[in-house]
């Protein structure tokens, strides 16, 4: 099968680079996707939705039925076949976590996702092990921030084709598997998390497709100090930080979510609303999106 992302394969890359930028939705209105029943979809509530995720490797999508629950995120998902959730140690006992500002005191509050503070550009679990990347993920949104929250989205083939059209040396620095390395976190008990060290960039043998590991924090995190890894880097903070027609903005409200092949996004931050806290769902999975 041929592999566009083969720095050696300019004609293979061309084909899919114009296919990909014609396919490419830049209007957001267009990436949304309304259903009835998460439980049921119909054929072509289906069909739409498929079609923005092979396009764009995403979507987002609005339901109006107020029910959604954590059984349903994960039956919602698995029409899409997605099944393998990656299990959290954080998340809840059925592999889907709660995202919401933690009021207790304990280990959340210690990571960014569970406070009203902004996040970074990144794709989902940039530190997890080889055998544990996260390929695809549901984000359902219960109850939105009062003021702020909103996230922005961005397919990462279109942020790889960018960085290869303005020098291919960024795609292959950024591919070498000592490109990034994210240190342990230790926790009370010892260490909690290996160092994972690992490309951004990488292709999935089974699939064909590429995948990436990413963030834009500058703590906790140690990029491979030489010139070309540097300057892709940077090229990338660039791409991220311009106006670009490929980067979409939304605010989930209730009912609403986003379906994706774990694409680059970020959040603002924001302040709740006491009496109805943001709530999202988030499942995490090691699956891709099938057929997309
Ligand atoms: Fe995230």
């Amino acid at each position: 099968m041929e592999n566009p992302f083969d720095l050696n394969n300019t004609s293979g890359y061309s084909r899919w680079r114009d296919r990909k930028l014609a396919d490419a939705i830049t209007d957001t209105e267009d990436l949304i996707v309304e259903f009835k029943d998460p439980r049921a979809l119909s054929q072509a509530e289906i069909a739409a939705l498929m079609d923005r995720c092979r396009r764009n490797n995403m979507v987002i999508y609005y339901t109006p039925d107020p029910s959604v629950d954590e059984v349903m995120v994960r039956r919602f998902g698995s029409q899409f076949g997605l099944n393998s959730l990656d299990a959290n140690w954080l998340a809840d006992e059925d592999g889907i976590s709660r995202v919401t500002v933690s009021t207790e005191d304990g280990q959340r509050q210690a990571y960014i996702p569970y406070t009203d503070r902004a996040i970074k550009w990144h794709t989902d679990g940039y530190y997890n092990s080889p055998d544990r990347q996260i390929r695809a993920m549901v984000l359902h949104c219960v109850q939105s921030a009062g003021k702020g929250g909103g996230n922005r989205l961005m397919d990462h083939e279109i942020a790889y084709l960018m960085l290869r059209d303005s020098n291919p040396d960024f795609i292959r620095a950024l591919s070498m598997p000592d490109a990034m390395t994210i240190p342990e976190r230790t926790g009370e008990d010892g260490v909690a998390r290996a160092a994972q060290t690992g490309p951004v960039f990488s292709v999935d043998p089974a699939s064909g497709k590429l995948h990436m590991r990413y963030t834009a924090r500058t703590r906790s995190i140690i990029w491979k100090q030489d010139q070309i890894t540097l300057a892709a880097v940077a090229a990338l903070e660039d791409l991220l930080a311009a106006d670009l027609p490929y980067i979409h903005r939304t605010v989930l409200h209730p009912g609403m979510g986003v379906l994706c092949n774990n694409v680059l996004h970020d959040r603002e931050a924001f302040s709740d609303n006491p009496d109805h806290p943001r709530l999202l769902y988030r499942a995490r999975y090691h699956d891709r999106i099938a057929a997309s």
